[in-house]
């Protein structure tokens, strides 16, 4: 379970990137270089090929970069967490990229970054989703939920408590993931029985296997009859 502060600032600017530690690259075929870079690498060759050399000249001097970043950005409002958020934002940016990066809400893991693993699940205007797989943009004017904004170390949500008396988790990486997704089986009337929840959390996976006892603090919690 995550207990990491609540850090999204209060007017939703996006955080500081300065003191952020880079990146540690582990693809030894290309030392030194993160996979940002070797794409990046990867698209200038293709385009030498295909480019005026008054565009390439633009390219070497990073104008690409510069006039896309200036001109790409469009306006996005989003209430996160009940706190309404104006930002600016590239198209290419994801929900779940939006998040963690640039808001600082690194409860929400990113796993396999494919939309197969449910670690990166939160709720858009009360539905369950994996933010990798949505672009920031396509929310404009809906409302984010995430595992910060269910409860924090002074006030756990109902299956925060229930995860912790069950012991639903190890390592604990897929666990914001997964109680977002326990919260809305329960609100979408899907955790009547353990098979049940099973099915319906079929696409949230714990890699230590916390699968019973997972299931077990979802019944609990519905049996209890809590608002969730
Ligand atoms: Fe989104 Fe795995 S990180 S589904
Ligand atoms: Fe480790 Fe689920 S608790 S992956």
């Amino acid at each position: 379970m995550s207990e990491e502060k609540f850090n999204l600032t209060s007017d939703c600017k996006p955080i500081s990137m300065k003191n952020k530690k880079p990146i540690k690259n582990n693809n030894n075929d290309f030392p030194g270089e993160s996979r940002r870079d070797f794409l990046k690498q990867s698209s200038l060759l293709t385009a030498l090929a295909l480019t005026p050399v008054t565009v390439l000249k633009a390219a070497e001097s990073n104008w690409d970069e510069k006039i896309a970043s200036a001109f790409e950005k469009l306006p996005v409002n989003l209430e996160i967490n009940g706190k309404k958020c104006s930002l600016s934002l590239e198209p290419r940016v994801t929900l779940l990229d939006l998040l963690r990066e640039q808001l600082g809400l690194t409860g929400t893991k990113k796993g396999c970054d494919h939309g197969q693993c449910g670690a990166c699940t939160v709720l858009v205007n009360g539905r369950r989703i994996n933010s990798c797989l949505t672009l920031a943009v396509m929310q404009d004017g809906k409302s984010i939920t995430t595992i910060e904004g269910l409860g924090n170390s002074e006030n756990l949500h109902p299956l925060q408590e229930a995860f912790i008396k069950h012991d639903g988790f190890q390592c604990g990486y897929c666990t914001p993931g997964q109680i977002i997704s326990g919260v809305a089986v329960i609100r979408e009337g899907h955790a009547g029985s353990a098979v049940e929840i099973r099915e319906y959390m079929s696409g949230n996976i714990c890699r230590c296997g916390c699968y019973p006892h997972i299931v077990d603090a979802i019944m609990d919690v519905k049996q209890g009859g809590k608002k969730v």
